[in-house]
């Protein structure tokens, strides 16, 4: 794809950086919206991008951040959203009882609901789209995790969440087809991010030695390497991509 305007949500940090250098790399004109303030303005600062405070469980602040990026020329082309949460506990313990559910309703709000409204204004804002030279108006990329699939103990709440964008890709890019924007998930396995980076070093290497091949942590800019293939390759649409070194997590 020609570069354009592209959005990144959680884009302050972690893997949603990486898009964003990724994308900025390639000549992308990139908005980074994100909760965090002071990460997203030192990062826009870095690599020439805007910066927009949004949170992606609102509505306002999310149609407000694709308004700012579709205003540029050409309109809004790619968004990709990364902005999630971990969440940990079981299900029920004798020790504990049930979850609360409101681990459950914050998890699934954040990660599935914030996805959905992500996915759902930035397909609005692409319809308006003039088609570019490949006939195309647009691609969103989601972000889940293996857990959607291989869930530990304790991640009832995350996977859950995760299994909920994983079952909206096909049917979000079957919607879509006819009005020519494309719609892909990647399910991330271990990645070395400020999520991972609260655990010490030697659990992080053991952490990665677990992956089959290559045995360490994946790095963030793997994670953006991808998100521009995405972009750039037009037959990837409605599918989800496992990016894992082969990983299947045991139960714990
Ligand atoms: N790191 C991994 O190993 C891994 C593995 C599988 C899946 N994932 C998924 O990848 C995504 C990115 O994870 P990461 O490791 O880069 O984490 P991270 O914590 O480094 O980055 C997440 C970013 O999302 C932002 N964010 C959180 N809630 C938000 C909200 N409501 N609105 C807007 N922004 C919000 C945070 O401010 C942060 O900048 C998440 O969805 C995570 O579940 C990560």
């Amino acid at each position: 794809m020609k570069s354009s305007s592209a959005i990144v949500f959680g884009g302050a940090s972690g893997l949603g950086e990486a898009a964003a250098r990724g994308l900025a790399a390639a000549g992308h004109k990139v908005t980074i919206a994100d909760l965090n303030e002071e990460k997203g303005a030192a990062l826009v600062t870095e690599i020439g991008a805007d910066f927009l405070k949004a949170d992606v469980t609102d509505e306002e602040s999310v149609r407000a951040a694709i308004a700012s990026a579709a205003s540029a020329e050409g309109g809004l082309r790619v968004c990709v959203n990364c902005a999630g949460v971990g969440a940990a506990g079981r299900i029920a313990s004798a020790k504990h009882g049930a979850a609360p559910l409101e681990g459950y309703q914050w998890a699934i709000n954040i990660n599935l609901i914030g996805t959905i409204n992500v996915l759902r204004l930035a397909a609005e804002s692409m319809i308006g789209n003039e088609p570019d030279e490949r006939g195309e108006r647009g691609v969103c990329i989601n972000t889940a995790s293996i857990a959607a699939y291989d869930g530990q103990i304790g991640q009832t709440a995350y996977a859950a969440s995760k299994g909920g964008v994983v079952g909206l890709t096909l049917p979000a890019a079957r919607d879509l087809s006819r009005d020519a924007i494309r719609v892909m998930t990647i399910a991330p396995g271990l990645f070395d991010t400020p999520l991972l980076a609260l655990l010490p070093e030697e659990a992080r290497t053991a952490l990665g030695e677990n992956v089959p091949y290559p045995p360490r942590l994946g790095r963030p800019e793997e994670f953006g390497a991808l998100a521009l293939h995405i972009v750039d390759n037009q037959m990837l649409n409605g599918e989800v991509i496992r990016l894992d070194g082969a990983l299947r997590m045991a139960p714990k």
